[in-house]
């Protein structure tokens, strides 16, 4: 009856490569990648565009298949993890259903589960005062700015409380200002829920305020670099990460080594196309 002592990991990613076939040949998007990501750790990946993030990220969600190695969510196979809803997800765009209200988005996972109606209601309204939204539950998505519609997405990825959380660049097209903001309440919100969560970006600063280790990835054909664990001394604590931590001096070392790992020995400005230091 007693939980086992040792958790499993939220990902386990042995030996995955990717190769796409396509008419003018085959792009090898990933060289054999290993990466475990602890229950309740939040996992960033950073790297140039093409490096193969989103590949990585949709083959955890086994919206893809590798081309070899095994991916493991929960101790489970990527596709029993998703028929038992294991994790939640949110990309760069929130598609959300544009006729359906912001409850009605919410519900979207507690519908296709089967959850009676009582318990919906209560958990849709749970869900929107977490992410900020419980005056807008009956607005329809074209009524809501890009960073309300982000928060929509985020209370329905987390509508069945999932132990892990995909997110593929979740806040790239919001302003600088909400996209702060969003970034405290992920941290937040993940230190309540608990949940895992992997993490694709292009900012480095987004990265460190966020995460627990960052993975550093090169591209052609996308491989680890390098992984940084963040050292953010008494803030290390995802529960204690407050708007002031951004503007310690931790916060520009592991800003800087993650950097540098980027850049990797070579020149700047060729190393880290595409990566954003804002
Ligand atoms: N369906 C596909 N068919 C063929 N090639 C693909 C496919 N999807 C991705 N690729 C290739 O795989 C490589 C990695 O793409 P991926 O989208 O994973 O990069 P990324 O790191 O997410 O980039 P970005 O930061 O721009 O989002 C690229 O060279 C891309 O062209
Ligand atoms: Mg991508």
């Amino acid at each position: 009856m007693s939980e086992p002592v040792t958790q499993v990991a939220a990902v386990e990613v042995r030996g995955v490569d990717k190769v796409f076939e396509t008419r003018s040949g085959n792009v090898q998007a990933l060289e054999p990648i290993d990466l475990t990501v602890a229950a309740g750790e939040f996992v960033s990946l950073i790297g140039p565009s093409g490096c193969g993030k989103s590949t990585l990220m949709r083959l955890v969600a086994d919206l893809d298949e590798p081309t070899a190695g095994t991916v493991e969510v929960f101790g489970k196979t990527s596709r029993r993890a998703r028929l038992d809803q294991e994790y939640g997800i949110a990309f760069q765009q929130a598609g959300l259903l544009p006729w359906r209200t912001v409850a009605g988005n919410v519900a979207l996972p507690l519908e296709l589960h089967g959850e009676a109606s009582a318990a919906r209601a209560s958990r849709i309204a749970e869900l929107l005062d977490m992410v900020g939204l419980a005056d807008f539950a009956d607005r329809y998505p074209d009524q809501l700015s890009g960073g309300m519609q982000q928060r929509v997405a985020i209370a329905r990825a987390l509508a069945e409380r999932p132990r892990l959380l995909l997110m593929d660049e979740p806040f790239g097209a919001l302003d600088e200002m909400t996209r702060e903001k969003m970034q405290t309440e992920l941290v937040r919100i993940s230190a309540e829920t608990g949940a895992a969560v992997v993490f694709v970006t292009h900012s480095i600063p987004e990265a460190v305020f966020l995460s627990d280790r960052v993975v550093v990835m090169s591209p052609r054909p996308g491989r680890i670099r390098e992984i940084v664990a963040m050292r953010l001394g008494a803030e290390a604590e995802r529960a204690e990460r407050t708007e002031e931590l951004r503007e310690e001096r931790v916060f520009f070392d592991m800003v800087t080594a993650v950097r540098e790992a980027l850049h990797g020995g070579s020149p700047i400005g060729t190393g880290a196309r595409g990566v954003e230091t804002r």
